[in-house]
């Protein structure tokens, strides 16, 4: 236990990500920030909170100036700019000021909205990540990337504003919902399949111990998807080149995420565009025939979907084409060439796209099959 990685940008190191067990460590690493003259603010969702936020309150009060908790509905649908007002106006109240400090506590939408308000409130105020959802772990609270939705758009208002801190207690896993929890899996077996054969490899064998949620295999498992994404974030902060890699299976995801109006979960969307573009690698003899099997077939223990019914390929087609990761009309599609090494193709056919999306397409003949 007690892990750290830091993230840099360049050669410059920006901030640390600690692991740990338990919430013991929270103050001590945030009296790192002079606490004693701020004042804090616990923002956080109506879930989580009723698991932790008086925990977190008891651990602080007595080393900060003040300690407040805002909290608003879970779930994606307050991710938006009303929250962030609400948040504004709470902040505003309580006299909140430039040198003060918030405390992002939860899953990816607690972290992306309060991420927001600490990079305009004032014109930037400090913030720390405490994530507590395992896509929020693996994926959200690394790479610094903030926003809110805006009508039907995701993600279509932020910033890049980093953290000075992410604190990560592993056991909070625990209290996650199973379809939460294998939907942040989707995004950790997305790490092997484009940067690292060997960790993919580490994830079947430890299948059994991830199942159980297993302290040690989660901080191993975490602390290794949180370096490949730092490997690609260090390299390219603002999402000129490689960062693209990430999008792994998330073209034909997102397009099957919004076919379904977000009722699937992000991770099970996910999982489904890395099948499509698995085959589509498999199409192009980039890899074989068995690891596109195994690819596919693996997502199953994982309890990830790996096809789908009722859905309009042509649809979701043209859903793939709105997806902003384009480049003027042509799309950047990630394909693999082995796995664990993918790469940025610009000269993918829409035939090619549709017949991804035709391979995790579940019709009736398949029942008769
Ligand atoms: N900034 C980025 O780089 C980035 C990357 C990927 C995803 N995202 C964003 O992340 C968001 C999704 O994040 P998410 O999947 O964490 O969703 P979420 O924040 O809505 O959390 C999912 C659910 O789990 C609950 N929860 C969280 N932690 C819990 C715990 N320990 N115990 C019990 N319940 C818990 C939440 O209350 C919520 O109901 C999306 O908005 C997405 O756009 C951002
Ligand atoms: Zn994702």
């Amino acid at each position: 236990m007690s892990q750290r990685l830091t993230i840099n940008q360049g050669t410059k190191p920006i901030y640390d990500i600690v692991y740990e067990n338990d919430f013991n460590k929270l103050a001590e690493e945030l009296e790192k920030f002079d606490i004693a003259n701020k004042k804090l603010c616990v923002i956080t969702d109506s879930r989580v909170k009723g698991f932790y936020a008086d925990e977190i309150c008891e651990l602080l009060k007595d080393k900060c100036k003040k300690i407040l908790v805002f909290d608003f509905p879970d779930g994606e649908r307050s991710k938006n700019l009303d929250t962030v007002k609400n948040i504004y106006e709470f902040l505003i109240q309580n006299k909140f000021e430039r040198k003060d400090m918030l405390l992002a506590l939860g899953g990816g939408v607690v972290g992306d909205t309060t991420g927001f308000v600490a990079a305009t409130y004032l014109r930037g105020v400090d913030f720390v990540q405490i994530p507590t959802s395992l896509l929020a772990q693996v994926d959200s609270s690394v790479g610094g990337k903030t926003g809110v939705d805006f009508d039907q758009y995701k993600n279509m208002v932020g910033a890049f504003y980093m953290p000075k801190l992410v604190y990560m207690n592993l056991s909070t896993l625990k209290t996650l919902d199973d379809r939460q929890y294998y939907s942040g899996m989707a995004e950790v077996m997305k790490y092997g399949l484009i940067k690292s054969a060997s960790f993919y490899e580490w994830l079947i064998e430890n299948m059994y111990e991830i199942h159980e949620r297993n302290l040690e295999t989660l901080e191993e498992m975490v602390y290794k998807s949180c370096t490949f994404k730092k490997l690609i974030v260090d390299k390219d902060p603002t999402e000129k080149g490689e960062r693209a890699l990430l999008n792994f299976g998330h073209t034909i995801g997102h397009a099957v995420e919004k076919y379904k109006n977000f009722e699937l979960m992000h991770g099970e969307c996910v999982a489904l565009g890395c099948v499509a573009a698995a085959y589509m690698s498999w199409k192009r003899d980039l890899i074989a025939m068995d690891d596109y099997y195994e690819i596919r077939d693996m997502f199953v223990p994982f309890n990830l979907p790996i096809s789908i019914e009722n859905i309009d390929p042509e649809e979701i087609l043209r859903l793939t084409a709105s997806d902003k990761k384009m480049e003027g009309d042509q799309i950047k599609f990630i394909l693999l060439k082995k796995v664990g090494k993918a790469y940025i193709d610009t000269s993918v056919t829409k035939d090619e796209i549709l017949a991804g999306i035709n391979e995790i397409y579940f019709t009736e003949e398949d029942w008769d099959a």
